[in-house]
């Protein structure tokens, strides 16, 4: 598909290690997810706060930074922490670091975000592999155009065929399924949960959509995974917590770090 360039004027000030760097893949790393950064060698931090045109986090534990870097020779850069709608961004500010990393020309774009798990066979601490979403926020990144795209295969099969298959060798409860994003900030009601369900989602959370959305109006491909940190609220008979969800996606975080480590090292398939 054409992949119509990103606004050259809405980064005015990129800084230059930023502006020149080549990454291979991008990543979006979230809440929890900083221990993939670690197994990389780092190469240059830039602050969220040090690029005009970012929107900035408020909430704890999402404060941004990319981090430029190499994993066996690959060149990588990572966004760690996102701004979410619900703090009040619009979707097109939401995804204004993707834009800024599709300018960068990478590959391939990795997204990660925390879930709650609504499918009885997925449980928590373990790591589902979207394969399609619905996005239930009503608005979208790209009001204003360009219009009309293809979110057929939005989440490359191709990429997902090798992260199956790595995980397979490793013996991995990777799961696959459909993401459901909702607006949040409050977690869902019982009945919206069954609602969900009937619409045939496996897992529900608050961001990532936007973020691929954008990149397949790029023509960037994407693969992304969320941590089942929770079940969903009224799948089992207890209240949900905001530090369960960020223990549990530490503890499984090591997990995915492992597997992205080695589907980076291996190299990705060309589109
Ligand atoms: N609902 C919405 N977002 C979430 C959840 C959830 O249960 N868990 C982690 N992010």
């Amino acid at each position: 598909m054409s992949a119509p360039s990103p606004r050259t004027d809405e980064f005015p000030q990129v800084p230059a290690e930023l502006a020149d760097f080549r990454p291979r893949v991008a990543l979006v790393l979230g809440s929890g997810l900083g221990s993939f950064a670690d197994a990389c060698d780092r190469i240059f931090e830039v602050p969220y706060a040090d690029v005009p045109g970012l929107p900035q986090s408020k909430v704890p534990g999402h404060a941004g930074k990319f981090v430029g870097a190499t994993l066996g020779g690959v060149p990588l850069l990572l966004a760690m922490g996102r701004v979410h709608y619900y703090e009040g961004h619009t979707a097109r500010q939401i995804a204004a670091h993707v834009r800024l990393m599709a300018s960068l020309g990478p590959d391939a774009l990795i997204l990660t975000n925390a879930a709650g798990t609504l499918n009885p066979e997925f449980s928590p601490g373990e790591w589902m592999m979207l394969s399609d979403h619905l996005n239930l926020t009503a608005v979208s990144p790209m009001f204003g155009g360009p219009n009309f795209f293809d979110m057929s295969g939005v989440y490359a099969p191709e990429l997902r065929a090798v992260f199956r298959e790595l995980a397979r060798r490793r013996a991995m409860d990777l799961h696959e399924g459909v993401y459901a994003c909702v607006p949040g900030p409050q977690y869902e009601t019982p009945a919206e949960v069954r609602m969900l369900r009937t619409l045939g989602a496996d897992a529900v959370g608050m961001s990532t959509v936007f973020e691929a959305i954008q990149a397949r109006a790029l023509g960037v491909r994407v693969a992304a995974f969320s941590c089942l940190t929770n079940w969903a609220a009224g799948v089992i008979d207890a209240p949900l917590s905001h530090e369960e969800v960020m223990e549990t996606g530490k503890h499984a975080a090591s997990v995915l770090s492992s597997l992205l480590e080695e589907a980076l090292r291996r190299g990705l398939p060309e589109s």
